[in-house]
């Protein structure tokens, strides 16, 4: 048995960061210096970055710490994005082998995440993260991300969502109808044709940003999400990505992706599209729960060819 602290949680060596969480706070120590977090907003933001391999680029948990992905590769950092960590000289970096700190950081979200607590959830929705340990929440942990072959409700592929599958339609979203479309086949085209609700699946999402593949031609990758509160990351890009706020409203913090100097705000409403562009970082608020859909682009080269400006960090000049 592992040792465990006063509070009831192990604790974490990881390369040169250590991490250790009590009742309220996770406690990150790297050799330059310490940091600390509400273990509510660590915990939401650490299953972000297990659920989703590291995502595209950069995963800030917070102004200070957070992941970048290489795909093979990740960097851990602690102020590496923060112009006054660089300046004093406090920034700290370290490369791992990407299975290495997955499996590191799943032992510490399935040690951390205690019974009743979803990180995935909106905050109204799941009971609290604080406290001594108590029970595991292994369910909730280890979704499976949707991620449709070809797209949700083909046969054989991602299932649509209903009741009996256990996903009833969210309390914020009563007003969504839930008819399918009626398809009508040309003879000679039966089973290549397939349409299904997008509205009435995105009503019936359990969980929060927590972008979904849905749909996929070739590197086109259409990821709805329903949103509620603040998605935990500070997602620094390393592409452009294409958002369409599909109900609601949701408002963007956009800042400088390596100094952290705010850039834009931005609030979209239904209907409203955006580019955000591969040199930032962003952040959003969504007051109640909406439906966003994230358009990516998973073309392998795409970092590198904007590292090196063969490939523009807009999609647009104006
Ligand atoms: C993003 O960083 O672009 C992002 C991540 C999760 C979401 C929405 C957007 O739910
Ligand atoms: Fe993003």
């Amino acid at each position: 048995m592992a040792e465990t602290n006063q509070a009831g949680y192990q604790s974490f060596t990881i390369g040169g960061f250590e991490f250790r969480r009590d009742e309220y706070f996770a406690y990150i120590r790297s050799p330059k210096g310490d940091h600390q977090m509400s273990v509510d907003a660590f915990l939401r933001a650490l299953q972000r970055d297990v659920a989703w391999g590291f995502f595209y680029g950069l995963v800030n948990f917070d102004t200070i710490f957070g992941t970048f992905n290489h795909y093979g590769t990740v960097d851990m950092f602690m102020g590496r994005f923060n112009e006054a960590f660089r300046a004093s000289g406090l920034d700290y970096n370290e490369t791992f082998d990407s299975e290495h700190l997955m499996k590191a950081f799943r032992a510490m979200l399935d040690d951390w995440t205690i019974e009743g607590f979803d990180p995935f959830a909106a905050p109204g929705e799941t009971g609290t993260p604080f406290g001594s340990k108590r029970g595991h929440n292994r369910a909730a942990i280890n979704r499976q991300r949707v991620a449709a072959k070809r797209m949700v409700g083909v046969p054989g592929d991602a299932p649509r969502r209903t009741d009996e599958a256990g996903f009833p339609v969210n309390r914020h979203f009563a007003d969504v109808a839930q008819d399918e479309p009626e398809i009508e086949i040309e003879p000679g085209f039966e089973g290549q044709v397939a349409a299904f609700n997008l509205f009435a699946y995105l009503s019936r999402s359990d969980v929060t940003w927590n972008p979904s593949v849905c749909s996929v031609v070739q590197d086109s990758l259409m990821c709805p999400t329903s949103e509620e509160y603040i998605l935990p990351i500070l997602h620094g890009n390393d592409r452009v990505e294409w958002f369409i706020q599909l109900s609601d409203q949701i408002t963007w913090d956009v800042q400088d992706k390596n100094t952290g100097q705010p850039r834009a705000r931005v609030t979209m409403k239904a209907g409203d599209v955006a580019a955000m562009p591969a040199d930032i970082r962003h952040q959003g608020y969504s007051p109640k729960r909406s439906m966003l859909l994230v358009w990516e682009n998973a073309a392998a080269e795409l970092p590198r060819l904007i590292a090196e400006g063969k490939a523009p960090t807009a999609p647009v000049a104006f």
